[in-house]
């Protein structure tokens, strides 16, 4: 919650200070018109900008609005958080605090959250159905201020981690622990099965084709299905350790159990940005013998070195044929790709295809990588796919897939499924999680944090806001 002074500092482009300051302290008050809409010019405020109406509109219109309600109103009301806005414009914007809905939500008071690659995809105009002031951020952790009457596991004061997967916990899905595909909480569910058969669970910041949920970059966020998803957290599990349950370690070791690892296994791990080191350590966690890390920026090679593998420099080497010098002609027994749809291929003659084709609208996604991962798979091994793919993609080799009797393994992570013993390895000291974060931000940082992030530059591996610091 901000305070009076700066909310003055912040809607100077939205209230003019000439609104507060000459109408609330030097006349005391103002009449509120019974109607207002958004982007209408009040004259008894005598602003020559418009006022916007989520801040006015929760006052009782038709009424007298004195300092004292007024300041109430706005350090009651309204908080900052990054809207989306189109391709490549992130801002923070003031909006209204969620509320509760349902009996099963609660709010909480966001003390930590990330940016994830997934932002990316967002960020760069590749996921459809965004629309104008959506709220992102997926990866969310804080403080429950509010429970709805059926929420009896949380307390307020709670410190919990929320996983980005919304899940019932009843249905079909949830009860065989398929968290990611539940049946009941995408509201916009018949959009989601025109373009994919059936709709996955709803996602928090992530689409109105995946629910329209708010997300979590922001001071507040309403957490439905909060009986079954946010997870306390004990006080000797910092911050840092603890915010990446919400997804990214969740994501990365799931990616590592759908690979079928097999004690000494050589797998392959394509990308190696946060979900690529989660299921790098993830991988030898499971039993891997060897792993092979295959990225181009020399921080994030590094630091996969750090936690374990060898590396592949995709910018100065043929994958395809290093891979095979490294594992005997027989390729690895595994491949993880966890880049997804936006790989980049230096050059190489599908690459470039992909790119033609995103930009005209002939296909969505950019498979160079998991066209890469099936042809370097050796015969029998799995392939799994934690990397986001939004639609289309063109020309994935199908026919090698199908001959060499591959496994294809993918999906949204089933969060639900993984925080309880992921938290237990991180208390045993199994893993400690904060290796990952290059940049601690706050939330008023966030636009620049994206672009830094999106364009890998100044040793950017995970961002890691702070709203209020
Ligand atoms: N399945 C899920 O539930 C889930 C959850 C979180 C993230 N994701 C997805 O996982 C992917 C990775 O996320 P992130 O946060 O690590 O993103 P990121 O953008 O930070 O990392 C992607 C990495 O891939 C590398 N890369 C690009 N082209 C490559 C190529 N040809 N070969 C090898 N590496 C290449 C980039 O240099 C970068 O380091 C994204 O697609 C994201 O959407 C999925
Ligand atoms: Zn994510
Ligand atoms: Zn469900």
């Amino acid at each position: 919650m901000q305070t009076l002074a700066g909310l003055l500092g912040y809607f100077d482009n939205l209230i003019t200070k000439c609104l507060l300051e000459h109408m609330l302290l030097e006349h005391g008050s103002f009449h509120l018109p019974a109607s207002f809409e958004a982007g209408h010019q009040c004259s008894e405020i005598r602003s020559i900008r418009p006022v916007a109406k989520s801040l006015v509109a929760p006052l009782p219109l038709g009424t007298l609005c004195d300092l004292a309600s007024w300041r109430r109103h706005l350090e009651k009301t309204i908080m900052r958080a990054l809207c989306w806005h189109g391709k490549g414009d992130v801002r923070i914007d003031t909006v209204p605090d969620p509320k509760i809905q349902h009996p099963r939500d609660a709010i909480i008071k966001i003390t930590a959250c990330a940016i994830c690659g997934s932002d990316l995809h967002l960020l760069d105009g590749y996921q459809p159905t965004m629309e104008s002031g959506d709220i992102l951020g997926h990866e969310n952790m804080g403080e429950v201020i509010e429970l709805g009457s059926e929420v009896t596991n949380l307390k307020i004061g709670d410190r919990v981690v929320v996983p980005f997967t919304i899940s019932c916990g009843q249905c079909w899905f949830c009860e065989k622990g398929l968290f990611s595909c539940c049946d009941r909480t995408n509201p916009n569910a018949e959009l989601a099965a025109k373009a994919m058969g059936q709709s996955p669970a709803g996602l928090f910041g992530f689409s109105h084709m995946l629910g329209g949920y708010s997300g979590g970059q922001a001071e507040y966020l309403r957490v439905p299905m909060a009986d079954v998803g946010p997870i306390k957290i004990p006080d000797t599990v910092t911050d840092e350790q603890a915010l990446f349950l919400s997804d990214i370690f969740p994501t990365g070791y799931m990616a590592a159990v759908n690979a079928q690892i097999e004690p000494g296994d050589t797998v392959a791990i394509w990308g190696c940005g946060p979900v690529g080191q989660f299921a790098i350590r993830s991988a030898l966690m499971l039993g891997a013998g060897r792993v092979i890390a295959i990225d181009e920026v020399p921080e994030r090679l590094a630091m996969a070195e750090a936690g374990g593998a060898e590396n592949v420099d995709f910018s100065k080497t043929d994958v395809y044929d290093e891979l095979m010098k490294r594992t005997g002609k027989r390729g690895p027994d595994s491949c993880i790709d966890a880049v997804g749809c936006e790989a980049s291929g230096h050059g190489a003659a599908d690459a470039v295809l992909d790119k033609v084709k995103a930009a005209t609208f002939l296909a969505t996604d950019r498979v160079h990588v998991l066209r890469q991962a099936i042809m370097c798979c050796r015969k029998a091994g799995t392939v799994s796919i934690p990397g986001v793919y939004v639609g289309l993609g063109d020309k994935i080799p199908l026919g090698a897939a199908m001959n060499k009797g591959l496994t294809i393994k993918t999906g949204q992570t089933h969060v639900q499924a993984y925080t309880k013993p992921l938290l237990q390895r991180i208390e045993a000291g199994d893993i400690d999680p904060s290796f990952v974060v290059t940049h601690p931000a706050s939330l008023e940082d966030a636009p620049a944090m994206y672009k830094k992030f999106r364009d890998k530059e100044d040793g950017v591996i995970k961002v890691v806001l702070r709203p209020g610091s």
